[in-house]
């Protein structure tokens, strides 16, 4: 393969302690996240409520871990310069929102943050190439946004797959990240596929020992990419 990336790892912290958040940031870091996985949901575009920019500007002080920041939000246009400004890194939205596409990644990119696009499992992964050009990353849901211990949901291999053969075709430096239901067995499928960044909930914040999980995750990855 030409195109090689690092391969990441990206603890979402919709399944760490809240009441504890700072700890459990910490504690990731430590273990080995290359980037903190923020996950917004608005109760709108997705069946679930979680938290905002308020939130993101304050765990944002307790670390120097990137911000990988997912929204699960109906207009995320009008909370773009908030996440930016509250500190994310990257920011994801969903095609299937409501807000221009276009503008939105402009946005993001005029406030020197990076975008990133994804769409919902019933969604064409064609739907983002006409935007490819512009983005850093691209995501694909891997569950049904919402919730955090789904199912890996196999079937989306073949978007990874596409996607990573038109970013080759293209020659961008964009990287591929899965979200939903990643752990030791189903991350080598993913990473098979073409994908280099893995958002894991349920996986590395219930395990006992994070930090060999974050180890195996990346070396699972690391033998199967593109194989
Ligand atoms: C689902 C979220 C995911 C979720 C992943 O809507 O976007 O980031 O937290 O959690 P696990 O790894 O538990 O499936
Ligand atoms: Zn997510």
């Amino acid at each position: 393969m030409k195109f090689i990336n690092k391969i990441k790892v990206a603890p979402s912290i919709l399944s760490a302690d809240y009441a504890d958040l700072k700890n459990e940031i910490e504690k990731v870091k430590t273990a080995g996240a290359d980037m903190l996985h923020v996950d917004v949901m608005d109760g709108h575009f997705v069946p679930n409520i979680t938290l905002g920019a308020p939130v993101v500007k304050c765990i944002k002080k307790a670390t120097d871990v990137p911000f990988d920041v997912h929204l699960m939000i109906s207009e995320p246009l009008k909370y773009i310069d908030d996440f930016c400004k509250a500190g994310a890194d990257i920011i994801t939205f969903h095609t299937e929102c409501d807000s221009p596409i276009d503008e939105t990644i402009d946005r993001i990119l005029a406030n020197g943050v990076k975008a990133s696009l994804t769409v919902k499992p019933k969604t064409p992964v064609e739907d983002i190439f006409p935007y490819l050009d512009k983005l850093s990353m691209v995501l694909i849901m891997t569950v049904e946004p919402g919730f955090g211990g789904q199912s890996f949901m196999e079937d989306m291999m073949p978007k990874v797959s596409a996607l990573r053969k038109e970013i080759e075709r293209r020659g961008l430096d964009c990287e591929i990240e899965v979200d939903g239901g990643i752990n030791e067995n189903t991350i080598a499928i993913a990473a098979k596929a073409g994908a280099d960044v893995f958002v894991s909930g349920n996986a590395i914040f219930s395990s006992a020992d994070r930090k060999g999980t974050i180890e195996k995750f990346k070396k699972i990855a690391e033998e199967n990419y593109c194989k």
